[in-house]
């Protein structure tokens, strides 16, 4: 007769009853969330839980963009070349084309529509210097630029520019960013001063 075992989604651990493997789920793993089946991911995007099912060959940008909607990461080279599809996740700036989305399970994924919706200065900011002509690169821009704030709030013109050294405009709005990462940063100090 074919003999049966009983593997711990959780663990890993093998048992010989699944009444004994359901045993030490409830006693050891009770707290825990339901394991997902083979191919889902469940990731936070802008504070919202999602559970998605994937397939192995997706680039995060194709899940966020294509098929969640969220058309703010751009995909232009497709390489990890320009920046343009650049997200935040788990507090580092990251090419959501150079990305598989079945790693990103358990992650936490910003993107410039939850940097708008928060009300983050650089939005303002952006506007006020004029970074934008086509508008194109500019998710990708935020994004990186808010990671960098969000690690250094008062930086230097020069750590700015190398921050955003992997970002590439076609239009040519380089000069302007410096400027306004640093009018987001005193108004972002300002509102911490407030509290
Ligand atoms: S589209 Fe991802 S780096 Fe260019
Ligand atoms: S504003 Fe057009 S590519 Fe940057």
């Amino acid at each position: 007769m074919e003999e049966h075992k009983y593997l711990c989604p959780y663990c890993g651990e093998i048992f010989e009853a699944f009444e004994d493997l359901k045993g030490h789920a409830l006693s050891s793993h009770k707290e825990e969330p339901l394991p997902l089946p083979e191919g889902m991911v469940r990731l936070t995007i802008n504070g919202e839980m999602y559970e998605v099912q994937v397939q192995p060959e997706w680039t995060l940008n194709y899940l966020i963009h294509d098929k969640l909607g969220l058309t703010s990461p751009k995909m232009f080279c497709d390489r990890g070349a320009c920046g343009s599809c650049t997200v935040i996740m788990n507090g580092r700036p990251i090419l959501s084309c150079m990305t598989l989305a079945i790693e990103c399970d358990g992650n936490r994924i910003e993107t410039a529509e939850g940097i708008a919706d928060a009300g983050h200065p650089l939005v303002e900011t952006y506007v006020k210097h004029h970074c934008m002509q086509c508008g194109y690169c500019t998710p990708g821009f935020i994004t990186t630029a808010k990671a960098l704030l969000d690690k250094n709030p008062d930086p230097e013109e020069e750590e700015i520019r190398e921050a955003l050294g992997g970002n590439l405009c076609r239009c040519g709005t380089y000069p302007q960013h410096p400027k306004a990462i640093m009018e987001a940063a005193d108004m972002l100090r300002e509102r911490e001063g407030g509290k």
